[in-house]
């Protein structure tokens, strides 16, 4: 139902301000968003306005102001009962990212609370949350309560973050999705550093990935985005970072839920893909540096054990067996190489939309995904491979599935001759932002 509006402003004059490129007062910005979020102003206005921005921008005293307005209408988490630095990490999304899985139990094993809220995949990027729930019994949503004294006793939490997180981005984020409006950098920033602020993390990480598989595949628009989330964050007093890195090519050598659990566990027991071990060290550095110990061995502790042993606590506490064997699908379907010579190309995008395909995904929120389905690759780009060997495997339950999976990595992978040009676009971490 509507409410009358907590202060007088015109919505239309709001959206005509924006679409003849002026800027927006705090004043203005805190009401519409409250308003908003209230009902009070339409969704057919909010979109309006959306369209403005994301065709006309913000300046970053907007864009601060949007992001602390969408905090002030849910709860502010506070962990400084805990009595230790917090850290936390946030990631754009990609194709075969599992980094949340290891990082969590890394960095809480050098004594830094770790409350990664998460959530689940929709389209061709996997959800933390999907991947967790693989593991027989193991349950996502937790009170505040639970997830403050997992915290204290395991040091960190991966879990689903609440409704009471920033409610106006739900609902704005709903709102975008249907209405062109997701790119834009002003918006895309202050929903994800509004729910990053509000959760109450004093470090920050942000893994803003560019590239085939990224959600934006433009370096400079990826750089963009880092540089302004990374000046909310400062802004609002959380130590905060960027690493820009590679999404050209999938991640490690599983894309799905199950399989990324396993090739995770793996890291966590000192091996995996080298790439998804790179990262996690990369990433957890960077938390540890930035909530102020920034002389640790890292790598140390996924070869001795100690991250394991965090990891097993943290799945335990929220009821999961660490132990249990991880579903798998009915059906496999391998795909050979048709000559001797070399992977040179493996694009991401195309290998995130066959895995959604085959049932790792949901195309909308209601949808249940399936826990064994996805794609175990069998070679990377710069890979000698020879006639017959396997290059990649989909598993699904259902074999009717694996056409459309097929039909998506047509002409995504390449094999050529020694000597070609491997298409993976440069190192994996290319950028650094931040203090
Ligand atoms: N992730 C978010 O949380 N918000 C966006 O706008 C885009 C990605």
């Amino acid at each position: 139902m509507r409410t009358p509006p907590p202060e007088p402003f015109d919505t239309v004059e709001i959206i005509h301000t924006k679409r003849d490129h002026r800027e927006l007062t705090t004043q203005q910005i805190n009401w519409l968003v409250e308003a908003y979020t209230r009902g009070y102003v339409a969704d057919e206005q909010m979109s309006a306005l959306t369209m403005a921005i994301f065709l006309n921008g913000m300046s970053r005293r907007e864009i601060r102001d949007l992001t602390a307005a969408m905090i002030a209408t849910g709860e502010r988490m506070d962990y400084s009962a805990l009595g230790k630095p917090t850290a936390d990490k946030h990631s754009t999304g990609g194709v075969g990212d599992k980094i949340t899985l290891p990082l969590m139990p890394l960095v809480a094993t050098f004594g830094i609370a770790v409350p990664q809220l998460s959530g689940r995949g929709l389209g061709h990027t996997g959800g933390t949350l999907d991947k967790l729930e693989s593991i027989p019994g193991w349950r996502a949503t937790l009170s505040g309560s639970e997830m403050f004294a997992q915290l204290r006793d395991v040091g960190g939490v991966i879990c689903a973050a609440g409704a009471e997180l920033a409610p106006a981005d739900k609902k704005l984020y709903a709102l975008r999705d249907i209405t062109g409006t997701v790119e834009a950098i002003p918006l895309i920033a202050s929903s994800i550093m509004s729910k990053k602020i509000a959760e109450g993390t004093r470090a920050l990480v942000l893994d803003v990935k560019f590239g085939s598989g990224a959600f934006l595949t433009d370096i400079a628009r990826a750089r963009e985005l880092a540089r302004t989330m990374v000046e909310l964050g400062t802004d609002a007093g959380v130590a905060t970072s960027a690493l820009l890195t590679n999404m050209n090519v999938p991640l490690g050598l599983t894309i799905g839920n199950a399989n990324e659990v396993r090739e995770s566990v793996e890291v966590l027991a000192g091996g995996g893909p080298r790439d998804v071990r790179e990262l996690t060290v990369a990433l957890a550095r960077e938390m540890l540096t930035m909530a102020g110990h920034p002389d640790v061995d890292v790598a140390a502790a996924l070869d001795d054990g100690r991250a394991m042993d965090t990891w097993r606590r943290a799945i335990r506490a929220q009821g999961g067996d660490p132990d249990a064997p991880l579903p798998t699908a009915r059906e496999q379907h391998p795909v050979t190489a048709d000559r001797d010579g070399v992977l040179v190309a493996q694009e991401a995008l195309p290998f995130g939309i066959a895995a959604w395909r085959l049932g790792a995904g949901r195309a909308r929120k209601e949808d249940a995904v399936s826990h064994g389905a996805g794609i175990d690759l069998h070679a990377k780009p710069g890979d000698h491979v020879r006639a017959g060997q396997p290059l990649f495997t989909l598993h699904a339950d259902d074999p009717a599935r694996f056409a459309r999976a097929l039909e998506a990595v047509a002409g995504a992978w390449r094999i050529g001759d020694i000597g070609d040009p491997i298409v993976d676009g440069g190192p994996l971490v290319a950028e650094r932002l931040g203090a």
